[in-house]
């Protein structure tokens, strides 16, 4: 149910400049996801009335991702004012004149804040009457981030930026986590009062709570369960931490619903992948994007799997599938290259060192070794013969193969496509199929061999050959 009293500010309007990137840091992906995606999500979980992003720095492809995630969002942009302050000021703008509830601030950069502590941190402000309530966490090593500096009977004063504070302060280990929930109105009121005089010249979101505290507000500081979860990610080494972190989690959790693991160190699960019970995973597998794996499948080792379906009780071993779609009982690999729109269908094999492209393979049928199969259909029950190429490209178009079912073709064929193979056709070892084969039909093209008797001794003479067919003749 909506929380009418609630709305969530997204503060996305920062550089990021530490990340080194073309790509504005947010954008960066964590598990599949944005890394403001997993912020939308968890302010999405909350129901509130309303979700208010800031966005400045690379705002076109900013918003392009973010209303793609939340179409419902209300954009504001920053102006040339800098700050987390100056931010919640130009979102504040943005609400109906007559609300009057709590506002939730959170940051881009912070993915993995989950919803639960959010919760707890609203009950606590609610709970307190509260002007102001931050999240916040204790550090072993606090650098860079704003201390939470409390009165000798515990109380909390404010927020001191490091780059502001002094030498004691700095001793602080209890940091903000730049999450808040504030009551709107105290918000407006104190955040008009705060200025840019700080060694950043910025105006300093932080500089409010204090100000709201003065005014004679009650104002409290929530430590986070723990510290990683407040985490925000500002360089490529928090990035890799957050993502170990987070694949833990969804490792656990596919466990958890009875998904084996062999490897999880070496197993990377996105956030959107789905997998069924008693699916078993081996070490160096890799499931993206879309991914889904009904139960009883087996993936791995060395298995890297984007946007593929894989149906019950495949088993796929070092594959590389983008946009394939693996049926029942059916078996990929190993050294497999299952390129977009690959259609393997129950029963089916794709076997060692094939790759396929935009092809069906019907039920039961299979390319066991060695071949590409491009822009093809091949019926059911139906077995292509090792080394098969399917010369699809004629230098201008792609032309289409298609393969009856019970044909057997022979090894190292090149179907010259456009052709058909009929319904129970075979072809010899080595054949060229430029013409159509009737169904039922043995294709053969290669001319008959020749045996020139003695042509070794006659003309090698001396070698290892020579004399090995000497001693045999
Ligand atoms: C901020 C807090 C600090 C806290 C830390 C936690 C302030 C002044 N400091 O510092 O107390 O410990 O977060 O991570 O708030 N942003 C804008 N507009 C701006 C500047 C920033 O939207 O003008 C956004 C950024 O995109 C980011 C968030 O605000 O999502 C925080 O900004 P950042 O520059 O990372 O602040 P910190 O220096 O980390
Ligand atoms: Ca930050």
């Amino acid at each position: 149910m909506t929380d009418s009293n609630l709305v969530v500010i997204v503060l996305a309007a920062g550089a990021g400049t530490r990340m080194k990137s073309a790509k504005p840091k947010i954008l960066h992906s964590l598990a599949g996801v944005p890394l403001v995606g997993h912020v939308l999500a968890t302010a999405r979980a909350l129901e509130p009335a309303q979700v208010i992003a800031v966005v400045r720095h690379e705002r076109d492809r900013v918003v392009g991702v973010i209303s793609e995630l939340m179409p419902e969002i209300t954009i504001v942009d920053q102006d040339e004012i800098p700050g987390t302050g100056r931010a919640v000021e130009v979102a504040l703008a943005a609400l109906p004149a007559d609300f009057a509830g709590e506002v939730v601030i959170v940051s881009g950069d912070v993915p993995m804040l989950d919803a639960d502590t959010l919760a707890q941190l609203i009950a606590e402000h609610r709970a307190a009457a509260a002007g102001a309530t931050l999240l916040s966490a204790i550090l072993e090593d606090a650098t860079g981030y704003g201390r939470v500096v409390r009165s000798a009977d515990g109380l909390l004063e404010g927020i001191v930026e490091h780059k502001d504070a002094t030498d004691l302060q700095r001793e602080i280990t209890e940091v903000n986590s730049g999450t808040y929930v504030f009551s709107v109105a105290p918000l407006r009121e104190q955040l008009a009062l705060v200025g840019t005089q700080n060694s950043q010249n910025e105006k300093y979101l932080t500089d409010v709570v204090a100000l709201i505290r003065g005014a004679g507000l009650a104002v409290a500081a929530m430590p986070a369960s723990a510290p990683w979860i407040v985490a925000g990610i500002n360089d490529r080494v928090q990035l890799s931490e957050a993502a170990q972190r987070m694949n833990a989690l969804i490792i656990r959790g596919h466990q958890m619903n009875g998904v084996t693991v062999h490897d999880p160190a070496s197993t990377w699960i996105d956030l959107s992948v789905s997998i069924g019970e008693d699916v078993e995973l081996l070490p160096g597998t890799q499931l993206l994007g879309a991914t889904s794996i009904e139960r009883d499948a087996i993936i791995g080792p060395d298995t890297t799997l984007l946007d593929t379906e894989v149906r019950q009780g495949a088993t796929i071993k070092r594959t590389d599938a983008t946009l394939a779609v693996i049926g029942a009982w059916a078996t990929v690999g190993p050294f497999a290259y299952l390129r977009p729109n690959t259609v393997l269908e129950a029963d089916g094999k794709i076997g060692t060192f094939v790759e396929t492209k935009n092809s069906t393979i019907g039920k039961g049928s299979k390319v066991p070794h060695l071949s590409y199969i491009g822009d093809t259909t091949v019926g059911e029950q139906s077995n292509v013969g090792a080394g098969t190429i399917t010369a699809n490209y004629d230098g201008v178009n792609k032309n289409k193969t298609v393969v009856g079912s019970h044909v057997r073709t022979g090894s190292h064929n090149v179907f010259v496509a456009p052709v058909r193979i009929g319904d129970g056709a075979y072809t010899g070892a080595g054949t060229v199929v430029r013409k159509d084969v009737p169904a039922g039909a043995l294709a053969i093209n290669v001319a008959p061999q020749r045996n020139m008797e003695g042509w070794v001794e006659a003309n090698r003479a001396g070698t290892a050959a020579a004399k090995a067919a000497a001693e045999t003749n």
